[in-house]
């Protein structure tokens, strides 16, 4: 089964859930097949309509293969159901039309019913994602344009065209998005919107420390499990900021707004920044405590130092402790903490004792030393404590699942 490089991409969060996807003729329309299957690795239930211009590119039977149930096909297709213009309405929670023409646009956005797609789409009441594919002079068009904004204005949500080469050879916004961020669109159309409203900072990711031009002082982070509270905040309605190391930034979607960053000064700085407008903070970036004296720009030559030598760290400014403890009322906080522990039983203790010197509102430990969570496993069990003295012991579970759990945490306390 495919995977599209989200940070949700093993989520369990979604099982059972349904979604039907709507597919026009494109170029693009392979690319729909990929997020068909993103979607039923976790456990999605997906139903599928291909207009007749999709029909054209890609058969329902393909679609039937990777996992879509029903596939519809037309209006008045042989053995379609005379209600079936009215089934999505019925059973998905959410619709999404990837991708969708310029024709598809017009037809949503002016609420005809003449094809099986459109009437589908005009039959549901529930989230509507809409991720437009065609010629980019075709994209930019004042009809294209007007009939877009209509969609929005109604509460569709559109992920809008990349900009490269179109299949045609013309450059310029018209390709389909990025699959993951159709995908995320559509986690986000089936989540609760219990975030909407709040404002989240989210540190994450490594930071690099530079002791000559070339070379630094780091730790192997992935930013994975940072990534994954800020895509969760995101798919639950928040306003997300996101202040990366070097790792990590990758796996946001484009409505994270990022600041990207290399050492823990400038994480510091960046963060500290945006914090007075936040309603939360989730502090997740492994940052180095200490930075290695900068020796210069020039690469640091063996010869000079033969039989070695010895260099002097001084303390970086811990982002979470200086923030936390400057908060404004109503400002929540959650910190990670790294230790090396010899079992989940030991990192009870450490856990308390970090949530009490930083000050913060809620604490979730890990075992760096188990190699089954920590930097760059996929997965995390962990000890969390809050500042009410509520205690849990969670399992090994993947990222972007801890992640859901400590959000509906960080939302009750
Ligand atoms: N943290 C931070 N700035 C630092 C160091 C840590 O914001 N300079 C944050 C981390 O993002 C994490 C929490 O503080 O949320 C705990 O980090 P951790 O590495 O576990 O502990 P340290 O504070 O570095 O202390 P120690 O290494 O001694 O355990």
């Amino acid at each position: 089964m495919t995977s599209l490089g989200t940070t949700f991409d093993a989520s369990r969060r979604f099982a059972n859930k349904r979604l039907h996807l709507g597919v026009c003729g494109s170029v693009a329309c392979y690319k729909a097949l990929d997020l068909l299957r993103a979607w039923r690795r976790l456990d999605i239930h997906v139903s599928a309509t291909l207009t007749d211009a999709a029909q054209r590119f890609v058969t329902p039977m393909l679609f039937e293969s990777l996992g879509a149930v029903p596939v519809y096909r037309g209006m008045f297709a042989p053995g379609e159901d005379v209600f079936a213009h009215l089934e999505p309405g019925q059973c998905a929670q959410a619709m999404v039309v990837a991708p969708a023409s310029a024709d598809a646009l017009a037809r949503l956005a002016h609420g005809a019913a003449s094809d099986m797609l459109s009437a589908q789409a005009l039959a549901f009441g529930g989230p509507l994602v809409v991720a437009p594919a065609m010629n980019p002079r075709m994209w930019a068009h004042p009809a294209v344009q007007a009939n877009a904004a209509l969609l929005r204005e109604r509460g569709a949500r559109l992920v809008t065209p990349d900009c490269g080469e179109a299949a045609c050879g013309d450059t310029g916004y018209g390709r389909l998005a990025e699959p993951s961020e159709i995908f995320l669109a559509a986690l986000r159309a089936l989540s609760p919107q219990d975030m909407a409203g709040r404002r989240v900072l989210v540190t994450l990711g490594p930071t690099r420390e530079p002791w000559d031009g070339f070379r630094f002082w780091s730790n192997p982070s992935s930013g994975l499990m940072g990534a994954a509270i800020a895509v969760c905040a995101f798919l639950r309605g928040a306003e997300v900021t996101a202040v990366c190391g070097p790792c990590g930034a990758e796996l946001l979607p484009r409505d994270v707004t990022r600041h990207s960053v290399c050492r823990a000064k400038e994480m510091f700085e960046a963060a500290r920044d945006v914090w007075p407008q936040m309603d939360m903070g989730v502090f997740a970036a492994a940052v180095a405590d200490f930075s290695p004296q900068y020796i210069g720009a020039e690469k640091f030559k063996k010869n000079g130092s033969p039989d070695g030598f010895s260099i002097d760290f001084h303390l970086n400014p811990d982002i979470l402790q200086t923030l936390a403890r400057t908060r404004n009322p109503g400002q929540k906080v959650l910190g990670f903490a790294a230790e090396t522990a010899p079992d989940m039983q030991a990192l009870l203790p450490l856990a308390r004792a970090k949530l009490k010197s930083k000050k913060t509102d809620l604490m979730a430990a890990n075992r760096v030393n188990d190699r089954s969570g920590g930097f760059c496993a996929p997965t995390n069990s962990m000890v969390v404590v809050d500042a009410h003295g509520r205690e849990e012991l969670w399992p090994l579970q993947n990222k972007a699942d801890v992640a859901w759990d400590l959000c509906s945490w960080l939302l009750q306390l």
